[in-house]
């Protein structure tokens, strides 16, 4: 199973994920918890420029960086655990490119999707998006550390990112679970246990 976990700054992924790995590890399932961007050596070096304030990215060059980091978090992480059996769970996927390339910069929904269809890259099975309002969210991000080159983005482009999320959640019902990430973390946890592993 390909698991991935999508939402805002703030929203609480990391938490969720720790949870999910936890839970797994008690009942020895197999699982590789990985993330977006920066789970491979060039996947490192292409988060260090992408995260980077003083960076100046064109939109388009982000994207492709973005794919960039993608391919190589496929062909060296994601598609090898599956095959041998593992699940995989990642922090971000194609739908952060949706809400942050896309509807964040303004690149065209189009070219996403012919990317997406040109380079043959899997959907995850199951996608949680973890929602928050942008106020909530920024407030938890800008508590933890510096802000990064899209954290430090304003109120409108966080906005527009969670309108994202929640248009792709409604037009992919199957693929998509979507829990309100307001609540305690250990409800959201078991909310999405409930739904993922229904025969536990
Ligand atoms: P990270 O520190 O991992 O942030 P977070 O804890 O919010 O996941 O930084 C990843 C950043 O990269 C995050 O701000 C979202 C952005 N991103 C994109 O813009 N497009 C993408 O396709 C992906 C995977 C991430």
């Amino acid at each position: 199973m390909f698991i991935s976990v999508e939402g805002i700054e703030g929203c609480g992924k990391s938490t969720l994920v720790n949870g999910l790995g936890q839970y797994l590890q008690e009942r020895s399932i197999d699982y590789v918890i990985t993330k977006e961007p920066g789970s491979t050596s060039i996947g490192k070096i292409l988060r260090s420029i992408l995260l980077d304030k003083k960076q100046q990215i064109s939109p388009l060059t982000e994207l492709l960086l973005m794919f960039s980091d993608r391919l190589d978090h496929l062909d060296k992480v994601i598609k090898p655990s599956l095959d041998e059996g593992k699940i995989v769970i990642t922090d971000r996927y194609i739908d952060s490119t949706y809400a942050y390339q896309g509807a964040g910069r303004g690149i065209s929904k189009n070219i996403i999707d012919n990317l997406v269809s040109q380079t043959e890259i899997m959907l995850p099975d199951r996608t949680i998006l973890l929602d928050i309002s942008p106020e909530v969210g920024l407030k938890r991000a800008s508590s933890r550390n510096e802000l990064d080159r899209f954290e430090s983005e304003n109120i409108e482009f966080h906005k527009r990112l969670r309108k994202s999320f929640l248009d792709a959640a409604g037009a992919n019902p199957d693929r998509f679970l979507t829990v309100d990430a307001e609540q305690e973390p250990y409800n959201i946890l078991q909310s999405v246990i409930n739904k993922l592993f229904p025969n536990d």
